[in-house]
């Protein structure tokens, strides 16, 4: 019997394969396909087509999708997501092939968000490599990965620029800079579709949260944002437009409004700037319940809403499943055209046939494919690569790191030996059982060496994030109270010559609804520091978090700080490799860290105002209660070797129209091991027709040195780099003096100035 089925359903898509036309290359045979498919759909049919629900997963918001598969049977569903696996989706796809009438295969899509099985560092991380080569093979990688588990489409890349490291999901962006935002975005819509979905390694990408969501107040996830126009188009439009125009196929609305309209039901934004200005031609969806969360919104009831929605340019409906259940009405009554609702499934079946889905509906799906390609060792050799690129060193007294393999050293701390951390928030498929802890990697490397290991403390005492975070999920609780923990760690700092905390945010503290008020260490972690602080000897402080943390105490008093982030699937390793020098670290921060929370919004690029910050005058942009700078500015980041520049050099002193100059500067490694420095340009518009920030990122390298060595390094300034929108929102460049910064951060004085003519 199953043979029988197993042969009918062979037929099935021979006969379904033929009568499709086959090679997705050519627009004008895709518009014959799609017309003709049209032609045959009931209008409830093409409804069908813009539903989007999820399959395996509870719900992160207010409903969640039932009874998937019947809908699927019932032509309900144009694609699913949460869901994987060469079996699952080829069994959904027979579904689909076996029981539905037009046959039209199911998209299928999941968030992969730093990796599927393989797990990269977080977004944040991937950012502070500024790597751009890097991350567009990592997408690649990923996408080779993901799709080989049966995967058609990333929810990536989110391109939101946030200035508040209070909101959880700074996580997965690339901070608060609009260009390298922009170019972080291009390679990694350029790694996950190649130019060509019909190869069957790759994923359609989707640019989130369109848009502004990362402006949201407070740093309150989901929370309104209001800003004027000249602040999106220069400041936070940017890197959505590279990703537009660098070819994603799909775009996803975010929850906050924009000019009091929410984001899904604003045409203003999904229709004139998005289509019309900046000619976007795949596929709207919306994030998860968007369109039934404009009713808490307060612009109107179910149908009203979904109106709104279509109308606006959404053209997939993520989990409300208000689409299915009011658009028949909707349209029977006039206040949606049917033209509007072909509209957005033309869309919708166009991704399907440039995907090949229409040739093939388990496109890429191999069980052969899945074993050679998942986990495979060229993906988790680029996962430690982007992990060992992506630590930062935020501080380094004595050069107290690296550390010396022979001496006595006591690892400290709930981190030491947690798994779930090290995969960070978003971790796809990633299996945090199977990952090495530092620990791990300790032991495995350094079988003869005297490590000391203690507890310290839990790593989340606070009763409030307790509530909130997945305790269970490989954080090690126990009923020993925190002063137990410290005695014990401090017995055991006492046998060490160095302390070595892991510390930091448990993987759930940062990403989607998981905003802070205070974002110091926890309390009962700073109380261990400072135990181990009291001990005095010297103590290097290894930090996991999702996000920039307020640090001044830790600054004031350890001696050494790395960054690693939420390093992913070779995270363990990679930890052990910088701290003993095998790797130095070269990262630098994509976001501002504030000395405390009362900073925010605290940036590097903003204005200069009438009264620009001065340390020595009362009357001028500061808080009398504190040093007024950041605590580590955009950019910085420390190495174990030095890096000397020489002053900045300038082809010409003047720019035309139409020409280019460059800037140049010698970069020496002074120190005594090879290192990398990224070295980055800045520039400042010193007089405009609006007001200017104080210094914009418009280029940056990254450069190898051995011990000694020098190189110069050389940026090309054409007038199109100086141009800015101005008060009618035009892309202009405007003549007159300008500076250019050379330097290792934002806070970079060497400068040289030139005119534009
Ligand atoms: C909600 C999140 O905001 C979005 O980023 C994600 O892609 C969807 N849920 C789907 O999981």
């Amino acid at each position: 019997m199953i043979l029988v089925k197993r042969i009918l359903l062979i037929f099935t898509v021979i006969g379904f394969v033929t009568a499709c036309t086959v090679k997705p290359s050519n627009e004008a045979e895709m518009d014959k396909f799609v017309d003709n498919l049209m032609s045959q759909m009931t209008l409830d049919e093409k409804i069908g087509q813009l539903n989007l629900l999820s399959m395996w997963f509870d719900t992160t918001g207010p409903r969640m999708s039932k009874g998937v598969e019947q809908k699927v049977k019932d032509g309900l569903v144009g694609g699913v997501f949460n869901f994987w696996t060469p079996k699952a989706v080829r069994k959904l796809q027979d579904m689909i092939l076996t029981q539905t009438r037009l046959k039209i295969p199911l998209l299928v899509g999941y968030d992969v968000i730093h990796g599927h099985r393989t797990i990269y560092p977080i977004p944040f991380a991937l950012a502070a490599t500024w790597d751009i080569e890097m991350i567009e093979r990592i997408a690649v990688a990923v996408a080779d990965e993901a799709s080989a588990d049966g995967l058609q489409w990333t929810f990536s890349p989110m391109v939101d620029i946030a200035r508040d490291p209070r909101w959880g999901r700074v996580s997965e962006g690339a901070g608060e800079d609009a260009f390298l935002g922009a170019e972080i975005a291009k390679a990694m819509v350029r790694g996950y579709e190649q130019g060509d979905l019909s190869k069957q390694n790759t994923l359609m990408a989707c640019v989130k949260h369109f848009a502004l969501y990362g402006a949201a107040e407070g740093g309150r996830d989901y929370n309104t944002t209001d800003m004027s126009r000249l602040r999106m188009y220069n400041e936070y439009l940017p890197p959505y437009e590279a990703a537009v125009k660098a070819g994603a196929s799909t775009v996803m609305t975010s929850f906050n409004e924009i000019d009091g309209v929410p984001a899904t039901g604003n045409r203003w934004l999904l229709t004139d700037l998005l289509r019309n200005q900046w000619g976007f031609d795949g596929f709207v969806v919306t994030d998860w319940t968007a369109i039934y969360e404009m009713e808490d919104h307060g612009v109107g009831d179910k149908a009203k809403v979904t109106e709104l929605s279509i109308n606006a340019g959404a053209d997939m409906d993520m989990v409300s499943e208000y689409m299915i259940e009011e658009l028949p009405a909707l349209v029977k009554s006039g206040r949606v055209k049917e033209a509007t609702v072909d509209a957005a499934c033309r869309r919708i079946l166009e991704a399907k046939y440039k995907l090949g889905l229409f040739a093939d509906p388990y496109r890429g799906i191999s069980d052969e494919r899945a074993k050679s390609q998942i986990m495979s060792a060229d993906k988790l050799a680029l996962s430690k690569e982007a992990a060992l690129k992506s630590f930062v060193l935020l501080k380094n007294d004595k050069q107290t790191l690296p550390l010396d393999a022979s001496k006595k050293i006591a690892f400290i701390g709930p981190l030491v030996k947690n798994q779930r951390t090290l995969l960070g928030n978003w971790a796809a498929a990633g299996n945090w059982t199977k990952i090495m802890t530092v620990w791990d990697a300790l032991e495995s490397k350094y079988s003869n060496a005297k490590f000391l290991y203690a507890q310290g403390c839990h790593l989340v005492e606070d009763k409030y994030i307790r509530r909130m975070t997945d305790q269970g999920n490989g954080n090690v609780i126990d009923d020993r109270p925190a002063q137990q923990l410290i005695a014990e760690a401090v017995r055991t700092a006492g046998q060490a010559d160095v302390i070595v905390a892991v510390l930091g945010e448990a993987y759930d503290m940062s990403g989607e609804a998981a905003s802070r008020s205070n974002i110091n260490l926890l309390d009962n972690q700073r109380d261990l520091l400072k135990a181990l602080k009291a001990t005095g000897k010297p103590v290097v402080l290894v930090l996991m978090n999702g996000r920039p943390l307020t640090l001044q105490w830790e600054d004031d008093n350890i001696d050494a700080i790395l960054e690693t982030w939420l390093p992913g699937t070779r995270g363990g390793e990679a930890i052990v490799d910088v701290l003993f020098g095998e790797a130095n670290p070269s990262g630098k921060i994509t976001m501002t860290f504030p000395r405390n929370v009362g900073q925010i919004p605290i940036y590097y690029n903003h204005k200069n105002s009438g009264r620009p910050f001065n340390n020595d005058s009362k009357f001028t942009v500061k808080y009398i209660d504190m040093e007024n700078s950041p605590l580590y500015p955009f950019g910085y980041g420390l190495s174990y070797t030095q890096f000397d520049y020489s002053g900045v050099q300038l082809s010409d002193s003047t720019l035309a129209e139409g020409g280019s100059i460059t800037a140049s500067v010698t970069l020496t490694n002074s120190g005594d091991r090879a290192g990398e420095e990224i070295v980055q340009l800045y520039i400042r518009d010193l007089v405009g027709s609006i007001t200017r920030p104080v210094k914009e990122l418009k280029g940056f390298q990254r450069i190898a040195l051995n011990a000694g060595e020098s190189k110069q390094v050389t940026f090309s300034i054409t007038p199109e780099l100086l141009k800015f929108y101005n008060a009618d929102l035009k892309w202009v460049a405007e003549p007159g003096n300008f500076l250019v910064f050379i330097g290792g951060n934002s806070d970079v004085k060497n400068n040289a100035k030139f005119t534009l003519k």
